[in-house]
C-alpha cells in the first residue's frame, strides 16, 4: 500500500498526462464502416466507425493472440456492429465485449461476453473526433473532464493538416508556445518580413480552464495577413490547455477565424500535430483556401525542421535554457502538468496554479 501511496497518477512514465482527451482523427478521415490502428500515448488504439456512423476506439490488441483488431473487418452480430479478428474470428462490440467464438461448440465452458478489451471514451464534434485516456487501464470510468470546448464552432472545419513531429510531446508543446522563434523562423515576406523590424510586446496573460489565454488584444502590427484579409477592428485571443490544445481566435464584427493545434503523443519522440482550421463569415478566406492550405503547411514545416535540427544537440545533451519573459509560457506548461499530477494523485480537484500577469518581449 506504501508504494500505492507514493504512485503518481495523471501521467505515464513517459511523462504524458492522463485522465485526459486527445484529438485523433478528424471526422472526415474516418469513414463509415472502417477502422484504422493509430499509436496513443505507446498504446496501439483502434479508431474506428460503424456502418451506421459511429465512432469507436478499442484496444488493438485482440486478447487471444494479439494480433490487431484493426486488421480484420465490422462485421454485423445479432444487429449489432462488431469488429471480427482476422485470426480466429472473434468478434468485439464497440463496448469491447467478446460476442461471438466461432470455434466454440455447445457445451464448451466458455462464455465470450466474459473476455473485453479496452475501451477509450469518444467525443465527436465539428469535425473531430476524440478519445479519454484513462489513467487506469482496466477500467473504464467515466472521464473526470468534459471534453474540450473551443467554444462556437462551425459544424466542420474548412481544413485539416497534420504533422508528425520527431519530438517529445513536451518538446513540441514548448516549440509551438514559444513567440522568440517567429522572425527567424517564420519570417516568410507576407508573414513577417524581415524589414518588419522587432518590436516590443506587451501581453497581458490571465488563467483559463486548464491552462492559460492572452487576453483580447489587437494583433500586432507587423503581421500585415491579417490586416489584409480582415481590415480593421480585428482582435485576438490565443488559449492554451492541457494536454495540448492551443486555439487563436481572430475576429471582428463580422468574421472569425479559429485556428486550433491539438498535439497528440504516439511514442517517445514522436508527436502528431494536427491544425485545424475553421471560419466563418470570411468570403475572402474562402477564396483565398488553396493558398491558406499551404501557406499553413509551411509553418508546420518549418517548425518541423527546427525540432530535428534540436534533436542533434538533445543526443548529446538534456539541459535546456529558460529566459523570461519568452520562455515563461513553456514554464506554465511544465507548472500545469505538475498540479495536473499533484491533483490526480490525491483524487482532488485541479487547481489552476497560473496567476493573470503581463510578459514583455521584442519580438
Ligand atoms: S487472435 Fe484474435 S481471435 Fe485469435
Ligand atoms: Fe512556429
Amino acid at each position: 500500500m506504501a508504494l500505492d501511496a507514493e504512485r503518481k497518477l495523471g501521467q505515464t512514465e513517459e511523462g504524458w498526462l492522463t485522465d485526459s482527451w486527445y484529438f485523433v482523427a478528424a471526422s472526415k478521415d474516418l469513414k463509415a464502416g472502417t477502422q484504422r490502428r493509430m499509436m496513443v500515448l505507446n498504446q496501439p488504439v483502434m479508431i474506428g466507425r460503424t456502418e451506421k456512423g459511429q465512432a469507436f476506439a478499442l484496444r488493438d490488441i485482440c486478447p487471444h493472440r494479439l494480433v490487431p483488431l484493426s486488421a480484420g473487418r465490422q462485421v454485423d452480430t445479432e444487429g449489432q456492429p462488431t469488429v471480427e479478428c482476422p485470426y480466429h474470428g472473434w468478434r468485439f462490440g464497440t463496448d469491447g465485449v467478446c460476442r461471438h467464438m466461432p470455434s466454440l461448440v455447445e457445451g464448451d465452458p466458455y462464455d465470450p461476453t466474459r473476455i473485453s478489451v479496452r475501451t477509450y471514451p469518444v467525443h465527436e464534434a465539428h469535425g473531430m473526433v476524440f478519445i479519454y485516456v484513462a489513467e487506469d487501464p482496466r477500467r473504464n470510468p467515466e472521464p473526470i473532464v468534459p471534453p474540450p470546448d473551443f467554444g462556437a464552432l462551425p459544424d466542420k472545419p474548412k481544413f485539416v493538416i497534420s504533422e508528425v513531429f520527431n519530438a517529445h510531446m513536451d518538446d513540441a508543446v514548448v516549440g509551438l508556445m514559444d513567440p522568440a522563434h517567429v522572425p527567424f523562423v517564420h519570417n516568410q515576406w507576407w508573414w513577417r518580413p524581415p524589414s518588419a523590424g522587432f518590436k516590443i510586446k506587451e501581453k497581458r496573460f490571465e488563467p483559463r480552464t486548464r491552462g492559460w489565454a492572452i487576453a483580447k488584444h489587437q494583433p500586432s502590427g507587423n503581421s500585415l495577413a491579417y490586416k489584409a484579409l480582415f481590415g480593421g477592428n480585428v482582435t485576438t485571443e490565443i488559449l492554451f490547455q492541457i494536454p495540448g490544445y492551443r486555439w487563436e481566435i481572430v475576429e471582428n464584427d463580422q468574421a472569425s477565424l479559429l485556428t486550433l493545434t491539438c498535439l497528440t503523443p504516439q511514442e517517445e519522440k514522436k508527436t502528431v500535430i494536427t491544425q485545424i482550421t475553421f471560419w466563418s463569415n470570411a468570403p475572402l478566406l474562402n477564396v483565398l483556401l488553396p493558398i491558406f492550405k499551404p501557406a499553413a503547411r509551411m509553418f508546420l514545416n518549418q517548425d518541423g525542421r527546427m525540432v530535428d535540427l534540436q534533436n542533434e544537440g538533445m543526443k548529446y545533451q538534456k539541459a535546456m535554457m529558460w529566459i523570461d519573459d519568452i520562455d515563461v509560457q513553456a514554464k506554465w506548461y511544465q507548472v500545469l502538468k505538475r498540479a495536473w499530477v499533484k491533483a490526480r494523485s490525491a483524487n482532488a480537484e485541479f487547481e489552476n496554479p497560473i496567476e493573470a500577469r503581463t510578459l514583455r518581449w521584442r519580438s
